[in-house]
C-alpha cells in the first residue's frame, strides 16, 4: 500500500526534536518557528510532558467514556483555573474540527435553530459541519454544501448587525484568523457579536483552536475584548502534539446523556498530555512569555524593509508582502534551516512554541534580514 498523496512535502525528515529545535536524519538542526501548524505550545519533548505520558502509558493508556477517568476532571479543573473559565464545563474530543462540529451541534440543540453566520476567510476544519462554515470552496465537497450558512465580511460589525435575526442559531468566529492571514478580530466586532447574540438568542462560538491556549498573550484572544462566548473550541496547542481538543461550554447549556459522544475523546493519555501542557504553561509563565516576546518580535519585524504589514498578537504573527512569500520561506528553510508557515501566497505565518527564547528570535531576525536583503537586491531567490 502507498499513501494517499494529499500533502505537498518538503524533502526533510525530522527524527528528533527538543524545545524549539528539530534535527533531521543527517543531524542537521532546524529552528522551529511554526510548531507544526501551531501545535507545539510548550516546546518539543518537554521533560515534564514526556515523563507524564510515559508514566501514564505504563499504567493505563485508554479506556472508553463508560468508566470514571479522573484525569478528565483534573484537566477540566486546571483548564478552568488557567483560562479564567472556571464556571464552564468541558467536552473532550480529538481535533479542532471535531470541537467545532460539536460546538455547532450544541448550539443547534440548545436553541433548535439551523442558520449559522460565519466570516470571509474563516477556517474551522474539514468535517461536515466545520467545513460548511469554512470559507474555502476548494475543500467543500458537494455533500458538505449547506444553505444554512451565510458568510459575512470579517470585522464588519454593521454587516453583522444587519444580518442578525431570530432565525440565527449561531455565530462562529476565530479570535484571530489563522489560515485566513493572521487577521485579528477587532474588539468592537467581538463585542457587537456578543451583544447581538444576546439580543437574538443566538449562540456565540469562539474558535480558539489556533489563537487560543496562550498563543495571543492572553489565554484566549477574545479576552482582549472582555467578552464571554457561549462556547469556546480548543485543540492544537492543548496537547503539544498529542491529539486532543475540547469545547468549553457555558453553564447555561444543559447536558443530557447521549447528546454528544466520542470513542477517543478524553482518553487517559490525551488527558495527561493536556494536563502536562497546562502545568508547564503555568510553571514557566508561557502566556506572559508569548505576550512579551511577541511584542518584541513584531516591533523588530516592523523595522525591516520590504514588508507590507506585520499583524498579530502574542506569538501568532503574520508578515505580509506585496510579492509572493514562498521564495523567502524556502530560503529560510533551506539556507538558514528555519521552519515558518504561510497564510495564502503573500503572508508568512509565525507560530513558534510559547516557550521560545529571545536568542532564537534574534537568530531568526538576523536570518530574515539577510533573506529580505538578497530578495530586495534582486538576487534570484
Ligand atoms: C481556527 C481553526 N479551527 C479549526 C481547525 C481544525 O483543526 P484540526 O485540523 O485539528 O481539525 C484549524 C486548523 O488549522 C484552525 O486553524
Amino acid at each position: 500500500m502507498t499513501l494517499f498523496d494529499v500533502y505537498p512535502l518538503y524533502d526533510i525528515e525530522p527524527v528528533r526534536a527538543q524545545g524549539s529545535y528539530l534535527w533531521d536524519h543527517y543531524g542537521t538542526r532546524y529552528l522551529d518557528l511554526y510548531g507544526g501548524h501551531a501545535v507545539i505550545s510548550i516546546g518539543h519533548s518537554h521533560p515534564h510532558y514526556v515523563a507524564r505520558l510515559t508514566d501514564q502509558l505504563g499504567r493505563i493508556g485508554f479506556y472508553s467514556n463508560s468508566v470514571r477517568i479522573p484525569q478528565q476532571t483534573e484537566l477540566a479543573r486546571k483548564l478552568g483555573e488557567l483560562s479564567g473559565c472556571e464556571d464552564y464545563r468541558l467536552f473532550l474530543v480529538s481535533s479542532g474540527a471535531e470541537a467545532n462540529e460539536n460546538a455547532l451541534k450544541l448550539a443547534s440543540f440548545h436553541n433548535g435553530r439551523k442558520k449559522v453566520i460565519a466570516f470571509t476567510h474563516a477556517f474551522h476544519g474539514r468535517t461536515a459541519g466545520a467545513v460548511a462554515v469554512t470559507d474555502n470552496p476548494a475543500i467543500l465537497a458537494p455533500v458538505n454544501e449547506s444553505d444554512h450558512v451565510r458568510f459575512l465580511p470579517f470585522n464588519d460589525a454593521p454587516a453583522l448587525e444587519a444580518a442578525m435575526s431570530e432565525a440565527i442559531c449561531a455565530v462562529i468566529v476565530e479570535g484571530i484568523q489563522g489560515v485566513g492571514g493572521v487577521q485579528v478580530a477587532s474588539e468592537t466586532f467581538l463585542q457587537t457579536a456578543r451583544r447581538l447574540c444576546n439580543q437574538f438568542g443566538a449562540v456565540l462560538i469562539l474558535d480558539g483552536v489556533q489563537c487560543g491556549y496562550g498563543r495571543s498573550g492572553k489565554f484566549f484572544s477574545h479576552q482582549f475584548a472582555g467578552i464571554q462566548p457561549d462556547l469556546i473550541t480548543v485543540a492544537k496547542g492543548m496537547g503539544n502534539g498529542f491529539p486532543i481538543g475540547g469545547v468549553l461550554i457555558h453553564p447555561k447549556f444543559e447536558a443530557k446523556h447521549g447528546m454528544l459522544g466520542t470513542t477517543f475523546g478524553g482518553n487517559h493519555l490525551a488527558c495527561v498530555a493536556a494536563i502536562a501542557v497546562l502545568d508547564v504553561i503555568k510553571e514557566e509563565n508561557l502566556v506572559e512569555n508569548a505576550a512579551v516576546l511577541g511584542e518584541y518580535l513584531r516591533k523588530e519585524l516592523r523595522a525591516l524593509p520590504g514588508i507590507k504589514e506585520v499583524r498579530g498578537r502574542g506569538l501568532m504573527i503574520g508578515i505580509e508582502f506585496e510579492q509572493p512569500a514562498e521564495a523567502l520561506r524556502r530560503k529560510l528553510l533551506f539556507e538558514h534551516r528555519m521552519f515558518t508557515g504561510a497564510s495564502g501566497k503573500h503572508t508568512i505565518r509565525l507560530l513558534p512554541s510559547l516557550a521560545i527564547g529571545k536568542p532564537e528570535l534574534d537568530s531568526f531576525l538576523e536570518a530574515f534580514e539577510t533573506v529580505l536583503g538578497s530578495v530586495n537586491a534582486g538576487v534570484a531567490p
